[in-house]
């Protein structure tokens, strides 16, 4: 049966320029690199510059993402871009990548999924195009975490960075087995009873202020780890895949430890699964197609390998999706 598949044209993804260190953390509060490290695997992290926005960020991920896919961004459909950090409340900040990119028909809109948001995108620009209304999309995730930290609370504000990542989609025929290219399948999840372990405390309609992020910590983990390996069980499962044909888990990246555990439960090497958290920090909706790019510009991911991405984020709201590349 032929039916239409969703495969990555390129890649691309920016970081900003200042790199901060837990050192550097260290005189901010009162934490260490010992901790910092052992706890989450997190070096370093990046942070944009004052007048660096998360558009900014968006539209240098995307321009190289274009130019791996070689072509232009007027034969774009279709941006959704992933961000709980936008640059104003509206309009989306996919609106200004859109007129940065000179693509003046289509449509392009920001999506919320907090840390889950790239799967979210993936998902909704995969249904677009499997529907037969978009032929060329471009996926963005980018976030300007360092905006809503407060660096008073060290229990959050050594977790989080800035950066963007860019995937461009277009539309191919497949024959509806899982060895065509392009995404197999994409599984979503919220649960909103669990909003409160993860959330920002300001907002338009609340306070009328940005806010801060506030996070119980060992309380996500814990459903992270079982939110995840189930995710992405119920992706293999789908099309009647196991753990043992994956070339590469590329997840979210909050903390090595979760990284682990995930991979652990799935019986799956080290080897196979992609880890920036150390170099990157949590990027939300930015971690992993930052996390791909590097993959893919490194020449570990080839053509024909089996990847799945997924994350875990605040709502809470989780997914997974399973790509043949
Ligand atoms: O991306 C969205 C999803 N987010 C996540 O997936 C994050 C999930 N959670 C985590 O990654 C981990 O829970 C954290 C890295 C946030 C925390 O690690 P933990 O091992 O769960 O530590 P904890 O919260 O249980 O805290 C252990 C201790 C506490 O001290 P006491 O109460 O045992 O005396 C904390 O006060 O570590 C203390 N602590 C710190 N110490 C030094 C917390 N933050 C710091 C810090 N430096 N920055």
């Amino acid at each position: 049966m032929k039916i239409i598949r969703s495969i990555v044209r390129g890649t691309g993804s920016y970081l900003p320029k200042r790199i901060v260190t837990n050192e550097e953390m260290t005189r901010m509060v009162d934490t260490s690199d010992e901790w910092i490290v052992s706890r989450t695997g997190i070096n370093v992290r990046h942070f944009a510059a004052d007048d660096e926005k998360t558009s900014d960020l968006a539209i240098k991920a995307a321009e190289r993402a274009l130019e791996m896919a070689g072509i232009d961004a007027e034969s774009l459909d279709m941006i959704v871009l992933a961000t709980a950090t936008p640059d104003q409340t509206f309009p989306a900040s996919a609106a200004t990548v859109q007129a940065a990119l000179g693509m003046t028909s289509g449509f392009a809109f920001d999506m919320q999924a907090v840390c889950s948001g790239f799967v979210y995108a993936l998902a909704t620009a995969d249904n677009f195009i499997k529907a037969g209304q978009v032929k060329r999309a471009l996926v963005i995730g980018a976030e300007t975490f360092s905006r809503i930290l407060d660096f008073e609370d060290r229990t959050t504000c050594v977790l989080f960075g800035d950066g963007a990542g860019a995937v461009v989609l277009e539309a191919h025929e497949g024959k509806g087995t899982s060895d065509d290219r392009g995404i197999l399948t994409s599984h979503l999840h919220s649960d909103g009873r669990y909003r409160d372990l993860l959330y920002v405390d300001g907002g338009p309609s609340s306070t009328g202020t940005v806010g801060h992020l506030r996070m119980k910590g060992r309380d996500v983990f814990r459903h992270a780890v079982v939110n995840l390996a189930s995710v992405v069980n119920e992706s293999l499962d789908a099309v009647g895949l196991t753990a043992d044909d994956l070339d590469w888990l590329i997840p979210h990246q909050a903390n090595k430890r979760i990284l682990d555990g995930t991979s652990r439960k799935l019986g799956l090497p080290p080897e196979k699964v992609v880890v920036t958290v150390g170099k990157h920090s949590n990027t939300s909706a930015a971690s992993i197609p930052l996390a791909l790019d590097v993959a893919v510009r490194d020449g570990r991911i080839k053509e024909g390998d089996l990847l799945l991405l997924e994350a875990m984020g605040g709502g809470f709201t989780w997914g997974a999706s399973l790509l043949r590349w």
